[in-house]
């Protein structure tokens, strides 16, 4: 696992999106997998500064998102599918028959999940996965306790992490309770990962992750299974590493 510590947000962005340019440019029909929240906004908009003023082009790359509230239409504005062509598809030139996210409206959830993961492994799996990491140490939706082997399947989200996304929905009661995400042995299938970690309220979980067991109990310590991790964290994130 590799430690690339950033001074501000800003830096761990331009990383981020300098590491993912740099993989599109060696491999232009890339395969990016993604991630939503709060974490990666910054990476898409310098992503997007390099499309509109240094020429990067994601016309041929194909991109897969980690996860997907159950029971929220893609136009739904708090679904990810909205998050993702609002923040980041709109704005670039790739091909929207390339972007691949969990229907979390599909009519039979255990189906879509099979679908998705088949979908992946048809595409060869993805050559770098961007991942953010929940307090609890979740990685995608995998909530503490998710077996390092899943695949993608259908999660019933816990309450800390109901709570810390509710800032983008009306209330706490209209956060889904079910998420579709892919496994941690789907995360793990990717040739590179890309963690990104920021602030303050994600400083003990850098910690644990860091200096912790490899356990079940923290889904993000499976990343030590993987030859190929980054983990960019800034100063807050940083600031109970010793
Ligand atoms: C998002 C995802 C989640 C987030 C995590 C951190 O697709 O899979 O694991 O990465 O909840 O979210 P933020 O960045 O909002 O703190």
């Amino acid at each position: 696992m590799k430690l690339m510590e950033c001074q501000t947000y800003e830096e761990l962005s331009q990383k981020a999106a300098k590491i993912t340019a740099d993989t599109i440019t060696q491999k232009p029909g890339a395969v990016l997998g993604l991630a939503t929240g709060g974490t990666p906004e910054g990476t898409y908009r310098e992503l997007i500064r390099l499309h509109q003023t240094e020429n990067l082009s994601f016309q041929n790359v194909t991109t897969v998102n980690l996860d997907e509230y159950a029971g929220l239409s893609s136009d739904d504005p708090n679904s990810y599918h909205f998050y993702m062509n609002h923040r980041f598809f709109q704005h670039i030139d790739s091909q929207p028959s390339r972007h691949f996210i969990p229907n979390g409206n599909a009519d039979d959830l255990e189906a879509e999940c099979g679908r998705y993961e088949q979908l992946i492994e048809c595409l060869g799996g993805t050559d770098i996965q961007l991942l953010g990491i929940g307090r609890n140490g979740h990685i995608g939706f995998n909530e503490p306790g998710t077996p390092f082997k899943s695949r993608t399947h259908i999660v019933t989200l816990n309450e800390q992490t109901r709570r810390a996304n509710a800032r983008y929905f009306s209330s706490i009661d209209s956060v889904p309770k079910k998420a579709l995400t892919m496994g941690i042995q789907t995360i793990l299938s990717s040739k590179r990962i890309l963690l990104l970690i920021s602030g303050e309220s994600k400083a003990a979980a850098v910690k644990k992750l860091l200096v912790g067991d490899i356990s079940e109990d923290f889904p993000a310590s499976a990343l030590h299974l993987h030859s190929d991790v980054t983990v960019l964290i800034d100063r807050e994130a940083a600031a109970l590493r010793s």
